[in-house]
């Protein structure tokens, strides 16, 4: 293993170094060819935290190969339904034929994944009995952001404990917020964009055969808008909403409603009554008066009296702590949004955008402010309209080659990383718009990643999130073209994701990826 200098995390490094004294500081590490082989058998265990995101099999897949050709006797065990399985001793042995069944498939169903956030000290007491019973040397935890500022928790936890169980992480999400100058690119965004761009293809050729309906896609992606932005990059559509830019615009609703229906009415006047929007999920947190009042939201939610009381009282207790400002707003919004917006957060303490049926709002109030257009002699033409979300429909597709290989690849570097004595680090492969052949892997220490944020009204070490950036690469493309896109049908159509052929049309990454590793 090269190591490279001590890092520093990405903020607050005087906190951050405090909370994490035993896993601060540590280098980057690149795996090279070794004089000595390691060949100690290892037990390892396995868990799959968040949302599914295609080729996480392939993970498990090559950590099994990996510590297998370490050592035969090494065994690999699989914790069930996510951290809970750890904390209640749920758990499963693979072996050669339970794993082959799953090479190269999508979805988490091989041991099913969970939500439950591993804070408390009592789940890493409990965590450590079952892996003292089994023998097991290292964890590897696979999830977003929030599972692996956990998992940095729990290393950081288990070396001051001196208990010789390792910790290490690999970024997996679809929504391509975990990324860095050392993370290319989480695992699972590369199929997922490419099975949207395949439906909002799809879509578009439907929307272009008939002509008489605008279609409101939302896609998945949480807070970050790279799920969008890629699909955009694909497929072309008329409109694509991107969050950061509505934040850094300051605009309201209402100039988002005004963009959407001046490109209707555009298109109408040339004859073209039919178009496409695509929506990230998450684009409502990011007006700027509806950021305010989730934040205040986040706070009253926190409070210990919102614990006891039952959810039909949450609205109402909400409402009751708002400041006037925040409460105009709120009682702006149609009552669903409003409603969800003042409902439960998930269990890392995010609003559950995936619930919030943008696509319906926008098309709504978009629909009233055509009819208002109209009566001012500004718009002639008709609105008919469709309504999509894409999410669940690509977290457990089958892995694109990009996927299935680079999640292999992270695996045996997580094998890797745990056969080298590391803990409280990442599991990274580099130069991954290279052949395969030429990637390089290694492992980034978490506490890299890491600065201080509020969270349930706390301020907590967490991975810094990664949103589209307005001066990136793939944002500036998107922006150079979007005014033609809107006025034109310059729908592209790319069809399945293709497994066999060239290398040209089945290995290639997300545009989002090539093109911010051209700079
Ligand atoms: P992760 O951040 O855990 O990878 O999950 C991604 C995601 O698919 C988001 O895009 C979406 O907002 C969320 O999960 C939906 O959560 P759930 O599966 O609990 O409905």
């Amino acid at each position: 293993m090269k190591e490279g200098a001590a890092t520093q995390s990405v903020g607050n490094q005087e906190e951050i170094k405090a909370l994490f004294p035993n896993t601060y500081g540590m280098p980057v590490v690149e795996f090279v060819p070794a004089e000595s082989e390691n060949r100690e058998a290892i037990n390892v265990g396995i868990i799959l935290s968040g949302g599914q995101a295609p080729g996480g099999h392939n993970v498990i897949s090559g950590l099994y190969d990996g510590v297998k050709s370490l050592n035969k006797e090494s065994k690999l065990y699989g914790f069930l339904m996510g951290p809970g399985g750890l904390v209640d001793h749920k758990y499963v042995e693979f072996t050669d034929e339970f794993i082959d069944e799953y090479r190269n498939t999508g979805g988490f169903d091989i041991i099913g994944s969970g939500r439950t956030k591993l804070e408390k000290e009592a789940q890493f007491e409990s965590g450590i009995q079952i892996l003292r019973e089994l023998g097991i040397k290292a964890l590897v935890i696979i999830g977003g952001d929030d599972s692996n500022t956990n998992a940095c928790v729990l290393a950081e936890y288990y070396a001051a404990k001196k208990y010789g169980v390792q910790v290490i992480g690999c970024p997996k999400t679809i929504d391509g917020d975990l990324k860095n100058e050392q993370i290319e690119t989480s695992f699972g965004f590369d199929t997922a964009c490419k099975t949207y761009s395949e439906l909002i293809g799809n879509i578009q050729r439907d929307c272009n055969s008939a002509r008489k309906y605008w279609h409101f896609i939302k896609v998945m992606g949480r807070s970050a808008s790279h799920i969008a932005l890629e699909c955009a990059l694909q497929t072309q559509p008329n409109i694509c909403l991107v969050s950061e830019e509505v934040e850094a615009k300051g605009q309201s609703l209402d100039d988002i409603v005004t963009y959407i229906a001046e490109t209707v009415a555009a298109r109408a006047a040339d004859g073209n009554n039919f178009g496409t929007v695509v929506i990230p999920e998450g684009v409502i947190e990011f007006i700027p008066a509806i950021k305010k009042l989730i934040a205040q939201l986040n706070d009253v939610l926190a409070l210990p009296e919102a614990k006891t009381i039952s959810r039909d009282e949450q609205v109402d207790f909400a409402k009751s702590h708002l400041t006037p400002e925040n409460l105009a707003v709120f009682n702006s919004l149609p009552t669903g949004v409003a409603r969800q917006l003042a409902l439960d957060r998930d269990p890392h303490g995010n609003v559950q955008v995936s619930l919030i049926e943008t696509e319906k709002l926008l098309s709504e109030m978009v629909g009233k402010k055509l009819e208002q257009m109209k009566k001012d002699g500004k718009y002639v033409g008709k609105f008919g309209t469709q309504h999509h979300f894409f999410g669940y429909e690509g977290r457990c597709a089958a892995p694109s080659n990009f996927d299935a290989d680079y999640c292999y690849a992270l695996g045996t570097s997580a094998a890797q990383l745990i056969a080298n004595g590391k803990t409280g680090y990442m599991a990274i492969v580099k130069n991954t718009t290279a052949p395969a052949e030429q990637w390089i892997a290694g492992g980034v220490p978490i506490t890299m990643m890491m600065n201080m944020e509020k969270r349930a009204g706390e301020m907590k070490p967490v991975i810094r999130k990664a949103l589209v950036e307005l001066d990136g690469a793939p944002f500036k493309e998107f922006a150079a073209h979007r005014d033609e896109w809107a006025r034109k049908t310059a729908y592209v159509y790319p069809g399945p994701i293709q497994y066999w052929g060239p290398t040209e049309v089945c290995d290639q990454p997300t545009m989002t990826l090539a093109l911010e590793q051209a700079k």
